[in-house]
């Protein structure tokens, strides 16, 4: 079953009314002189899934990455749930903890940290940033490393692991912080197909476990089969957005048939 059969009402309204979980709201970004975000709006919902697919340099990285505040937008306003961030950069410090502790980020490359055991790698975090004992946090970790299909790798270290691995070990080190959303940026592209499908598979069972989730990819089979909506960036905007089947087999934008056909002639 997919997030969205038990979030849509009746009367086929969708999600648009209920309170979403992530609003961006006229998000821009500045580097120097260039544009790079150019007032994005999007609104995600509690349990929602959406896709973000768009030639290379629109954005996307900078908008999933302005969105757990790793980069400062210069205009607009990002919120998750209850923590808003104004623009400008500096935000007070409770405000930015209370909005990162929200959502977990998971990268193109792992970035785990290599002399530690992945049993460490997953726990640490929630030591520092949560406070949980040392036996508590490896208890979750186990936990969640055989949730993602890992469980006997916990006294290994990440280099003796395959990269689909060491990826499914990133998201169980960013689902350990209990984040009400998750945010991917191809997590996917830097491994072999046959290890992707392993992470794939793991996005997926996530996403039918009612995680709300923006996933940059470019796995069309993922935006058009897993997500419930598709968001198309170019050029630091979002160009078109609808329900995943209808933008993946009959975009609307000309921009979007292009970039669709690029990818699939690959
Ligand atoms: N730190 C930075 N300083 C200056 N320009 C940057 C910086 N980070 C990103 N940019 C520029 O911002 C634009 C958007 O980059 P971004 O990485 O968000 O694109 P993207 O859609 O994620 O691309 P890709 O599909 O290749 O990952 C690009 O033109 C990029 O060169
Ligand atoms: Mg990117």
């Amino acid at each position: 079953m997919k997030a969205t059969d038990t979030l849509d009402p009746p009367n086929g309204q969708g999600t648009a009314l209920e309170t979403p979980l992530i609003h961006l709201e006229g998000i821009r970004k500045t580097y120097g002189p260039i544009e790079v975000l150019k007032g994005v709006n999007l609104s995600v919902a509690k349990g929602e899934v959406v896709a973000m697919i768009g030639p290379s340099g629109s954005g996307k990285s900078t908008l999933l990455r302005c969105v757990n505040q790793l980069e400062f937008h210069t205009g607009g306003t990002v919120s998750v749930g209850d923590a808003t961030i104004a623009p400008g950069g500096h935000p007070a410090v409770r405000d930015l903890q209370k909005l990162r502790r929200k959502v977990g980020m998971v990268f193109q490359s792992f970035n785990l940290f290599p002399h530690l055991s992945v049993l460490r790698n997953v726990s640490l975090a929630q030591e520092r940033v949560l406070g949980r004992s040392r036996e508590e946090a490896d208890q979750r970790s186990m936990q969640l490393l055989s949730r993602v299909g890992l469980a006997d790798k916990g006294s290994q270290y990440p280099s003796r692991c395959s990269g689909g691995q060491q990826q499914r070990i990133a998201i169980a080190r960013a689902l350990a912080l209990d984040p009400e959303a998750m945010l991917f940026d191809e997590p996917t592209s830097a491994l072999d197909p046959e290890l992707g499908v392993e992470v794939l598979t793991v996005m997926r069972e996530l996403a039918e476990n009612g995680m709300t989730m923006i996933v940059v990819t470019h796995e069309m089979h993922f935006a058009e089969d897993v997500s419930n909506r598709v968001v198309v960036m170019a050029d630091g905007m979002i160009i078109e957005e609808g329900p995943s089947k209808q933008v993946m087999t009959a975009p609307r934008a000309e921009r979007t048939q292009r970039f669709l056909r690029a990818v699939r002639d690959r």
